[in-house]
Protein backbone atom coordinates (compact mmCIF):
# COMPACT_ATOMS: atom_id res chain seq x y z
CA UNK A 1 0.00 0.00 0.00
CA UNK A 2 0.89 3.73 0.09
CA UNK A 3 3.76 5.43 2.08
CA UNK A 4 1.79 8.63 1.78
CA UNK A 5 -2.12 9.55 -0.06
CA UNK A 6 -1.49 12.14 -2.57
CA UNK A 7 -4.72 12.00 -4.02
CA UNK A 8 -8.33 11.54 -3.74
CA UNK A 9 -8.04 8.36 -5.04
CA UNK A 10 -5.21 6.95 -3.34
CA UNK A 11 -6.63 7.72 -0.25
CA UNK A 12 -9.87 5.98 -0.62
CA UNK A 13 -7.83 2.90 -2.18
CA UNK A 14 -6.19 3.22 1.01
CA UNK A 15 -9.65 3.82 3.42
CA UNK A 16 -11.16 1.10 1.33
CA UNK A 17 -8.23 -1.24 2.41
CA UNK A 18 -9.00 0.05 6.18
CA UNK A 19 -12.77 -1.27 5.78
CA UNK A 20 -11.72 -4.65 4.32
CA UNK A 21 -9.81 -5.29 7.26
CA UNK A 22 -12.31 -3.83 9.48
CA UNK A 23 -14.87 -6.30 8.38
CA UNK A 24 -12.48 -9.11 8.82
CA UNK A 25 -12.15 -8.24 12.37
CA UNK A 26 -15.61 -7.83 12.83
CA UNK A 27 -15.88 -11.94 12.01
CA UNK A 28 -13.18 -12.46 14.25
CA UNK A 29 -15.05 -10.42 17.24
CA UNK A 30 -18.37 -11.57 16.34
CA UNK A 31 -17.06 -15.66 16.66
CA UNK A 32 -15.46 -14.54 19.78
CA UNK A 33 -18.82 -12.96 21.20
CA UNK A 34 -20.81 -15.95 19.68
CA UNK A 35 -18.87 -18.26 22.00
CA UNK A 36 -18.96 -16.28 25.27
CA UNK A 37 -22.52 -15.59 25.13
CA UNK A 38 -24.93 -16.65 27.62
CA UNK A 39 -28.60 -16.19 25.88
CA UNK A 40 -29.91 -18.14 22.58
CA UNK A 41 -30.98 -14.85 21.26
CA UNK A 42 -28.23 -13.07 21.45
CA UNK A 43 -26.29 -16.02 19.96
CA UNK A 44 -28.93 -15.86 17.64
CA UNK A 45 -28.56 -12.08 16.65
CA UNK A 46 -24.66 -12.61 16.60
CA UNK A 47 -24.32 -15.65 13.77
CA UNK A 48 -26.39 -13.89 11.68
CA UNK A 49 -24.80 -10.67 11.74
CA UNK A 50 -22.10 -13.04 11.62
CA UNK A 51 -23.18 -14.47 7.84
CA UNK A 52 -24.12 -11.10 6.83
CA UNK A 53 -20.94 -9.86 7.71
CA UNK A 54 -19.27 -12.35 5.32
CA UNK A 55 -21.40 -10.88 2.18
CA UNK A 56 -19.77 -7.66 3.50
CA UNK A 57 -16.35 -8.96 3.08
CA UNK A 58 -17.28 -9.85 -0.38
CA UNK A 59 -18.62 -6.45 -1.63
CA UNK A 60 -15.43 -5.03 0.02
CA UNK A 61 -13.58 -6.81 -2.41
CA UNK A 62 -15.97 -6.71 -5.28
CA UNK A 63 -15.60 -2.80 -5.06
CA UNK A 64 -12.22 -2.97 -5.11
CA UNK A 65 -12.44 -5.17 -8.34
CA UNK A 66 -14.78 -2.97 -9.62
CA UNK A 67 -12.50 0.37 -9.20
CA UNK A 68 -9.56 -1.60 -11.00
CA UNK A 69 -7.38 -1.81 -7.82
CA UNK A 70 -5.37 -5.01 -6.33
CA UNK A 71 -7.69 -5.72 -3.15
CA UNK A 72 -5.78 -4.92 -0.21
CA UNK A 73 -6.00 -4.37 3.57
CA UNK A 74 -4.65 -1.07 5.32
CA UNK A 75 -3.91 -0.86 8.86
CA UNK A 76 -7.37 -0.68 11.24
CA UNK A 77 -6.34 0.39 14.70
CA UNK A 78 -9.55 1.53 15.40
CA UNK A 79 -11.37 -1.51 15.40
CA UNK A 80 -8.43 -3.41 17.02
CA UNK A 81 -9.16 -0.86 19.60
CA UNK A 82 -12.82 -1.79 19.85
CA UNK A 83 -11.64 -5.14 19.80
CA UNK A 84 -9.18 -4.87 22.81
CA UNK A 85 -12.26 -3.23 24.76
CA UNK A 86 -14.62 -5.62 23.97
CA UNK A 87 -12.22 -8.73 25.64
CA UNK A 88 -11.25 -6.64 28.24
CA UNK A 89 -14.71 -6.28 29.50
CA UNK A 90 -16.30 -9.88 28.93
CA UNK A 91 -12.57 -11.37 30.62
CA UNK A 92 -13.79 -8.97 33.64
CA UNK A 93 -17.83 -9.61 33.71
CA UNK A 94 -19.42 -12.28 35.48
CA UNK A 95 -21.63 -14.29 33.19
CA UNK A 96 -25.50 -13.10 34.63
CA UNK A 97 -24.66 -9.85 33.21
CA UNK A 98 -22.37 -10.61 29.78
CA UNK A 99 -24.75 -10.58 27.46
CA UNK A 100 -25.60 -6.93 28.24
CA UNK A 101 -21.69 -6.16 27.81
CA UNK A 102 -21.45 -7.83 24.37
CA UNK A 103 -24.22 -5.79 23.01
CA UNK A 104 -22.77 -2.73 24.27
CA UNK A 105 -19.76 -3.62 22.40
CA UNK A 106 -21.78 -4.76 19.30
CA UNK A 107 -23.88 -1.45 19.06
CA UNK A 108 -20.25 0.56 19.22
CA UNK A 109 -18.72 -1.51 16.43
CA UNK A 110 -21.97 -0.96 14.92
CA UNK A 111 -21.76 2.84 14.58
CA UNK A 112 -18.17 2.75 13.71
CA UNK A 113 -18.92 1.02 10.99
CA UNK A 114 -21.66 2.89 10.26
CA UNK A 115 -19.00 6.18 10.15
CA UNK A 116 -17.04 4.62 8.12
CA UNK A 117 -19.19 3.24 5.35
CA UNK A 118 -21.20 7.33 5.48
CA UNK A 119 -17.66 8.54 4.41
CA UNK A 120 -16.41 6.30 1.87
CA UNK A 121 -20.03 6.47 -0.05
CA UNK A 122 -19.97 10.20 -0.01
CA UNK A 123 -16.33 9.68 -1.47
CA UNK A 124 -16.93 7.51 -4.24
CA UNK A 125 -20.25 9.27 -5.00
CA UNK A 126 -18.02 12.39 -5.55
CA UNK A 127 -15.71 10.57 -7.42
CA UNK A 128 -18.79 9.48 -9.82
CA UNK A 129 -18.82 6.10 -9.37
CA UNK A 130 -22.45 5.44 -8.00
CA UNK A 131 -22.06 1.26 -9.23
CA UNK A 132 -20.08 1.06 -6.61
CA UNK A 133 -21.57 3.41 -4.22
CA UNK A 134 -24.78 1.12 -4.62
CA UNK A 135 -23.04 -2.24 -3.77
CA UNK A 136 -21.50 -0.48 -0.59
CA UNK A 137 -24.82 0.86 0.13
CA UNK A 138 -26.16 -2.49 0.92
CA UNK A 139 -23.47 -2.67 3.68
CA UNK A 140 -24.31 0.07 5.31
CA UNK A 141 -28.13 -0.57 5.12
CA UNK A 142 -27.17 -4.05 6.44
CA UNK A 143 -25.30 -2.52 9.47
CA UNK A 144 -28.56 -0.04 10.10
CA UNK A 145 -30.06 -3.31 10.09
CA UNK A 146 -28.19 -4.95 12.81
CA UNK A 147 -27.51 -1.75 14.91
CA UNK A 148 -31.51 -1.85 15.30
CA UNK A 149 -31.78 -5.70 16.48
CA UNK A 150 -28.56 -5.15 18.41
CA UNK A 151 -30.32 -1.55 20.10
CA UNK A 152 -33.59 -3.46 20.64
CA UNK A 153 -32.09 -6.72 22.33
CA UNK A 154 -29.52 -4.07 23.95
CA UNK A 155 -32.81 -2.56 25.61
CA UNK A 156 -34.51 -6.30 26.29
CA UNK A 157 -31.61 -7.64 28.40
CA UNK A 158 -31.17 -3.89 30.18
CA UNK A 159 -35.46 -4.15 31.46
CA UNK A 160 -33.95 -6.49 34.14
CA UNK A 161 -32.31 -4.62 35.74
CA UNK A 162 -33.14 -3.98 39.36
CA UNK A 163 -34.59 -0.74 39.91
CA UNK A 164 -32.19 1.81 41.85
CA UNK A 165 -34.08 4.17 44.29
CA UNK A 166 -33.52 7.54 43.67
FE1 LIG B 1 -21.61 -4.91 11.59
Amino acid sequence: MFERLNTPQEALNYKLGATLKMEQKVLEILDDNIEHAQDGKVKQLLSSHREESEKHVGNVEEAFRLLDWEVDDSSCPAIEGLEKEGKAMVKKTDDALVDSVILQGALEVEHHELGVYENLLINIKAMGRDDVARLLHQNFESEQGALEKVRALQAEVAAVTPKQPA
